[in-house]
């Protein structure tokens, strides 16, 4: 049995950041599920389709192959937007399900377990991980944080944009009827507002260790 760990939390939350140092810590394959429906929205964009035809952003889905998923376009705020509609959309969950759930029960390359992070993973895609993290942050401490960031990969963005964009996103993830953003009553919440990268490390792998233990 593969031992999973679930990351959900708001875009710009640091969950990124703290699946990736779980999985490398301990020695997990990891899944980034928001670049699956990037991925599927890249491939809408490019074929002229706008988040309300259903049947072309299932089309999308299903399309999706290692190339999309490094592809740098999937980090750009357009493609981030068409993501939380077409995630919106059930049929799009349901095409991109499988995928993740066979990721979790069977990690590539043999690894003993798996570190997804999301919206959905402890809710609904790995309901039964053993270990699951939410991860928030302000949003404003959130809109900075994606604001330096995009400012530092050389892009001109106002401050004001990022933050109207996060909350125009955090009201579409969590008004949802599909799978909306939504702490699972066993997780354990992480507050990163006010943690460096390092304090927020710890925090997660105390809750990990209390979760793992015995295993
Ligand atoms: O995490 P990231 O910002 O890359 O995700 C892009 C979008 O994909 C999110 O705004 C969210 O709407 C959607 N998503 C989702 N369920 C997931 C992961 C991402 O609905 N498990």
């Amino acid at each position: 049995m593969s031992m999973v760990i679930a990351v959900d939390g708001p875009t710009a939350s640091g969950k990124g950041t703290l699946a990736r140092r779980l999985a490398a810590h301990f020695g997990f394959a990891y899944l980034d599920t928001g670049s699956l429906y990037r991925a599927a929205a890249l491939r809408l964009l490019r074929a002229g389709g706008d988040g309300s035809d259903v049947a072309a952003a299932v089309t999308a889905a299903q399309g999706i192959g290692p190339d999309d998923l490094a592809d740098p376009a999937l980090r750009e705020e357009a493609t981030g937007n068409m993501a939380s509609r077409v995630a919106a959309l059930q049929p799009v969950r349901d095409a991109l399900f499988a995928l993740q759930r066979d990721f979790a029960a069977c990690p590539p390359a043999g690894l003993p377990g798996a570190v997804l992070d999301g919206r959905d993973i402890g809710t609904v895609v790995c309901p039964d991980a053993r270990v699951k993290l939410f991860v928030i942050a302000d949003v404003t401490a959130r809109a900075r944080r994606r604001h330096l960031e995009l400012t530092g990969q050389g892009r001109e963005v106002a401050y004001e944009t990022v933050l109207r964009d996060l909350e125009a996103r955090d009201a579409r993830d969590s008004a949802r009827a599909s799978a909306p953003l939504a702490r699972a009553d066993d997780a354990v919440l992480i507050d990163t507002t006010k943690l460096d990268i390092e304090a927020a490390f710890s925090a997660a792998l105390e809750a990990c260790a209390s979760r793992m233990d015995g295993s």
